[in-house]
Parts: C-alpha cells; structure tokens; sequence
C-alpha cells in the first residue's frame, strides 16, 4: 500500500543542535528549572529589549500570572478579542474576572479599536492584546486608551511595531513556545517587562516551594531542559524569520489576483506570518476537506471564535473572518517541494470556486 504524504498545518524546525543542548541538561543531571532558565529569561528579555523575564510552563500560564500580578480581581472587566484562541478566555475566568469580547478587524485579524473604543468603561482593569497571526496590532492606539495593556505575543515573536520589537510595549507581555510555535520548548512560555515589582510578583507566584509565608501560589516553572532548547532555538529565530517572510512573498506573489491575500507590508510594522491566512468565496469547511483529500492539511485560524462559544452577537468582523478565511501551511521546515504542492492544490481549489 502506498502510503499517502500529507503535508501538516503546522510543523516545530528542529536539528541536531536543538537535540545536543537537551542531552546536555540530561547528562548534566539538573534538569528542573536552574541556571539555564535563568539564562533562557535573560537572553528573551535581551531580544525583546526589556528589563527582564520569568520563563513559565505554558503562555497560558504566563498570562494567568500576569493577571494575577497586575491585581485583577473577580468581577474587573478585561478586554480580549472575540477571534482569538479560548486559552485567553480561560485565564479571564480563572482570576473570575468578566471577559469583554471585543471585535476584530477583518483586514488585519487584529483587535478592532472603535469597538474596543466602545466597550472600554471604569471596571476594564486591563486588555490582552494579541498580535494576531504575527502582525503587530496598533499598539499606540490601544495604550492611548489609558488601560494597562498586556501584550500577547504568543504568535509575534520577533515582530516589530514602529521600530521595537513587540512585547516591549505592554505592563506585561506573554509569549508561548508551544511546539508549533515561531520557537519552540514543546510546551513553555514567557512573561517580560520593564516593570521589577510585576516581575517580582510573577517570579514569587510561579513557585509555590521555600515560602516565608502562605498565600495561593502555583506551579508554573519552565524547566532547564525546555530552556535549553529555547536558547538553541533562539540563535536560529532570524533565520526561521527570514524564511517565514521569503514564503509568504512566494505565495503573494503566485496567487495575486486569484484570492484575498493579506497585506504584505506595513509602513510601521514588521509582520512576522506565524500564520498565511487567505480568504475564500465558499464554505470553509468543504474547502479544508478539498485540501486534505490532496494531502495539504489547511486549518481554520481560530477554531472558534469567543462570541460563539458564549453565544454572543455582535461581532461582524469576527464572524467574517470565521465563514471565509484559511490558513494555509507556512513554516521554516517546508521543502521547496512541498510550498509548490500546497501552491498546486490551491490553485486547482481556487480555479474551481472561480
Ligand atoms: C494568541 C495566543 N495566546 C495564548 C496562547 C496560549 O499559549 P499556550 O498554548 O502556550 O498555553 C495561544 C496558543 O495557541 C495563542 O495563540
């Protein structure tokens, strides 16, 4: 039987150096969190341009603890985007704090100001801002809003927003090195700030071991293998960078005129495509089943939106995004072969909703 290739959605870049830095940690016999987290937070916090980091389990956890540093309480308001992954609904309710959806801009998949404008009031303690499918989102704009922004940069590692890089702009920012991440540690995340009572706050509650005195702490630490693989991936970040750039202008340029593709350049910010999201006329769902009977696996951007899952209205950008966008495979790792494969099969879709 011959056995069917299929290109995946997502795929971690991984090489022997990744493998070397893990087998150190082991062969070292320290393999909890120690020095080489401690030097992982401060190359991250380098790269970013910040003053420091704390390396945690997840990006969700790195994002729960932030709330829970900046004082969120049960009943504050926080503001999200309804087009964005359930894990940042999750910590608004874990902290008990009242998520206020927000719209999204269905050019940019970022958060939608003039509706944020709207729904900022008194209670909103602070918004998550995720910088969606690795584009920066107008980052001025939404701090002008006097609210404490968290950035989320779990999708935007190494973007740049008027010169800096993403996630030297919030109170707090939080990135994920999930597996399929820009960089990865399997699972493992970052907070990073300018701000050394909030890193203070977060370092002390992300270990709840050697305490003076008892209140609720968790068990969030990165472990020093994981940090090993992300300084190894660290010195490789510009080069999957440049590679994810040089794919997206292949695929803008092969299927200009054919579909909806997103904007390629911004004036004052670098897009780093985490994501390669194009827009189709017909359903979504057929049109993901046409790509993976042709061995290219193609996914929604955002399983489900927020609002649906709350069973909510109002959010028009969200739901146009939802009923006619995909995302194609985009990735250091994918062979020349396989972009032209992906390419193929999207033109022979694309030809046949003409
Ligand atoms: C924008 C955004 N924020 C947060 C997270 C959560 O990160 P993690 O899976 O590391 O907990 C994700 C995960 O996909 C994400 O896309």
């Amino acid at each position: 039987m011959v056995q069917k290739i299929v290109i995946p959605h997502s795929r971690p870049t991984l090489d022997g150096g990744d493998a070397f830095s893990v087998s150190e940690v082991i062969h070292s016999g320290q393999i909890v969190q120690g020095e080489v987290v401690e030097e992982f937070e401060k190359k991250v916090a380098k790269y970013i341009g910040v003053h420091g980091a704390v390396a945690t389990s997840t990006g969700t956890s790195a994002l729960h603890l932030s709330l829970l540093a900046m004082g969120v309480k049960m009943g504050d308001h926080i503001a999200i985007p309804s087009f964005v992954c359930s894990a940042l609904l999750n910590v608004v309710k874990y902290v008990g704090a009242h998520p206020v959806l927000v719209d999204v801009d269905p050019v940019t998949y970022n958060i939608d100001i003039h509706d944020l404008k709207k729904k900022i009031k008194k209670a909103t303690r602070a918004i998550i801002l995720p910088h969606q499918v690795g584009l920066p989102a107008d980052i001025d704009e939404v701090k002008s809003l006097g609210v404490p922004v968290i950035e989320d940069c779990a999708q935007a590692i190494g973007a740049v927003y008027k010169g800096k890089k993403a996630g030297s702009f919030g109170s707090l920012s939080c990135f994920s090195f999930y597996a399929t991440k820009v960089l990865s540690t399997g699972e493992g995340g970052m907070v990073v700030s300018d701000s050394k009572s909030l890193l203070k706050k977060i370092r002390d509650l992300r270990e709840y071991d050697n305490k003076r005195s008892y209140s609720v702490r968790y068990n969030y630490k990165m472990t020093d293998i994981q940090a090993a693989m992300g300084i190894s991936q660290l010195k490789k970040l510009n080069s999957f960078l440049l590679k994810r750039v040089k794919i997206a202008k292949r695929y803008f340029s092969e299927l200009q005129g054919l579909c909806i593709l997103p904007a390629i350049s911004y004036k004052d910010r670098k897009h780093i495509f985490f994501r390669f999201l194009i827009q189709i006329h017909g359903s979504v769902s057929k049109a993901l089943e046409f790509f993976s009977d042709r061995g290219v696996t193609c996914m929604r951007p955002v399983y489900k939106p927020l609002h649906k899952y709350l069973h909510i209205h109002g959010f028009p950008g969200s739901d146009a995004v939802w009923s006619k966008t995909i995302s194609i495979p985009i990735y250091p790792s994918l062979t020349d072969k396989e972009i032209c494969k992906i390419l193929d099969v999207l033109k022979q879709y694309l030809k046949r909703e003409a």
